[in-house]
């Protein structure tokens, strides 16, 4: 899950400039997804999380390190669709009238997760359902809020978020 996690803090870091939905209104008025999701956030994410996934690559062909076995398809699927998920998220909350940052507790952790899996599920499946076993999905889920939640606070500490969600 590494490559998926990482989308979302290195977004919050680099992001800004322009939205992704090119400031434009859906049909209800409201922005389609807001000022929170931008290109530069999508892609400086996306490319972070592919460059983890490498290095766990790396190590596992040179240091035989114990960890899933990634591939180039897989490290970019968890991590696009991990920022994919983002977006979807935002979609919502904007239909459903919530403001760019408002909190939307469950949605705002798990959406990576939907995202990630939802694109390796589809992309790559023998990959998906050999990895993502019961405990490995079981771990997955106890762990994303309370590392979603740590890594939020942290950055609303250092001013990088505005919000500690
Ligand atoms: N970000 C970005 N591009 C993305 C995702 C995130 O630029 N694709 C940046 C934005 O600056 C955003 C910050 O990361 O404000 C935090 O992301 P997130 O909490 O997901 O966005 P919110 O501002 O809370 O917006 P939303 O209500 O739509 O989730
Ligand atoms: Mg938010």
């Amino acid at each position: 899950m590494v490559p998926a996690y990482i989308p979302n803090p290195v977004a919050a870091l680099c992001g800004g400039g322009t939205p992704i939905d090119f400031c434009r209104n859906y049909t209800d008025g409201r922005r389609i997804l807001g000022n929170g999701k931008t290109y530069r956030g999508l892609i400086c994410g996306v490319l972070a999380g592919v460059l983890i996934g490498l290095v766990q690559i790396w190590l596992v062909g040179t240091y035989h390190w114990d960890l899933p076995r990634q591939t180039i398809l897989s490290v970019t699927l968890l991590a696009l669709g991990a920022l994919l998920g983002d977006m979807g998220k935002s979609f919502i909350k904007r239909r459903l009238g919530k403001e760019r940052g408002e909190a939307w507790p469950v949605a705002d952790q798990y959406d990576l997760v939907v995202g990630a899996f939802l694109l390796t599920v589809i992309f790559d499946p023998a990959w998906f359902f050999a990895v993502v076993t019961l405990p490995v999905l079981i771990a997955i889920l106890v762990i994303t809020p309370v590392l979603h939640r740590s890594v939020n606070i942290l950055g609303y500490w250092i001013k990088v978020k505005k919000e500690p969600w």
